[in-house]
């Protein structure tokens, strides 16, 4: 196949980023583009769905198009549209799966659905040196080491916390998820209780900075069988507040809260991993891969490092544009579905064996 024949579209559209990008074979980006609406769901403290749905009805169409012009290439020069079909919000999803479908059936190219978690999973594949729109600084994207293999993939953002064992993109453990809020929505929770704004991950990760992390003990977010849940963190926390806030210690700590919160919040994840990497002893994992919004969190980057130092192991987390919600890493997961690994570093079709299959009515390749 020549490096044209393997040229997808990507598009995801699962909760509050209209994106799209165009990836070579899974590995290479030569374009990334996306539109956020944070700024639009500000004033909700989280994402509001139907303002969702409705801005990327406005956002996709331009999005689509800029994406294939940052590439220099047009739909007839792209091979395949990879989709991001699930899971999200249903409302917004339908926006990204309705625009690849008619884009799809004009120009006869195959239309790949992509779970969005095997889209986080992926973004490991994509070369990440930092640099985007790569086409012209390599020609042979086999030749770019892609992760060692396997690994414990952390997917942490605003709507998910999933931790899978990694044998390949096709042979997926799933080792533990949260039964309730994902950890970035606990940060979004507790900013909004501490009246920080929001996304409430980066402005907690401000009041922290100088603030004492032991002062307020909350509890570690996991249950018994090792799932997560961190529902229970953001209750302690608000319980804390509302001490504090009944007593004469008037104005709150906010430091010292926000820090006692986001080391709740990093323990319970970094203790999971270790739990995991002890519990895989005989055949460790070669890596920890690190990805979704939560990732750029500086203090759970600082413990996973540690952690990582501890195991003899890298830590790999893409660059933030790779790590927050893109359309790269669904183009990615949607060629490994595709080319079902033939060749290509490996790895087979994305989230098979692991119920992470997309249900769709329409034509799956
Ligand atoms: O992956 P992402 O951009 O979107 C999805 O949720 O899918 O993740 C957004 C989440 C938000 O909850 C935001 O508060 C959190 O990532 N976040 C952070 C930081 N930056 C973003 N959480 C903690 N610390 C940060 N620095
Ligand atoms: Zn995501």
């Amino acid at each position: 196949m020549s490096a044209h024949g393997r040229l997808i579209l990507g598009i995801e559209t699962s909760c509050d980023e209209t994106a799209a990008a165009v990836v070579e074979a899974g590995r290479i980006v030569w374009s990334n583009v996306v539109a956020s609406q944070a700024a639009l769901h500000a004033p909700f403290g989280g994402v509001f769905p139907e303002v969702a749905s409705r801005q990327h009805v406005r956002d996709i169409g331009g999005v689509i198009e800029a994406a294939l012009q940052t590439a220099g290439v047009t739909l007839a020069g792209v091979d395949a549209i990879a989709v991001t079909a699930g899971p999200g919000l249903s409302g917004a999803l339908m926006v990204g799966v309705n625009a690849a479908k008619g884009l799809a059936l004009a120009s006869g190219k195959p239309l790949i659905a992509v779970n969005h978690l095997s889209g986080h999973l992926a973004s490991h594949w994509l070369h990440t040196d930092g640099r985007l729109n790569m086409r012209d600084a390599f020609t042979d994207p086999d030749g770019i080491a892609p992760p060692p293999l396997p690994h414990l993939g952390l997917i942490v953002s605003g709507g998910h916390t999933d931790l899978f064992w990694v044998r390949a993109l096709d042979d997926v453990v799933p080792l533990a998820a949260t039964r309730d809020d994902a950890a970035g929505e606990a940060f979004d929770k507790a900013a909004r209780l501490l009246g920080l704004g929001y996304p409430g991950g980066p402005a907690i990760q401000r009041a922290a900075e100088g603030g004492d992390p032991t002062r307020f003990p909350l509890p570690v977010a996991r249950t018994d069988d090792g799932d997560w849940s961190f529902s229970g963190v953001k209750s302690a926390l608000a319980r804390q507040v509302a001490r504090l806030t009944s007593a004469p210690t008037h104005p709150l700590p906010i430091a010292d809260l926000a820090a006692s919160f986001q080391s709740a919040i990093v323990r319970a994840l970094t203790d999971r991993l270790a739990l995991a990497a002890l519990a895989a002893r005989d055949h460790p994992p070669r890596a920890i891969a690190v990805s979704g919004g939560v990732s750029a969190n500086a203090a759970l980057r600082a413990a996973l490092t540690a952690l990582g130092r501890e195991l003899g192991i890298p830590v790999l987390c893409p660059p933030l544009a790779l790590c927050t919600d893109n359309a790269a890493m669904i183009a990615a997961a949607g060629w490994f579905r595709w080319a079902g690994g033939g060749g290509t570093a490996g790895v087979g079709g994305v989230g098979e064996g692991l119920g992470l299959e997309v249900e769709a009515d329409w034509r799956l390749v």
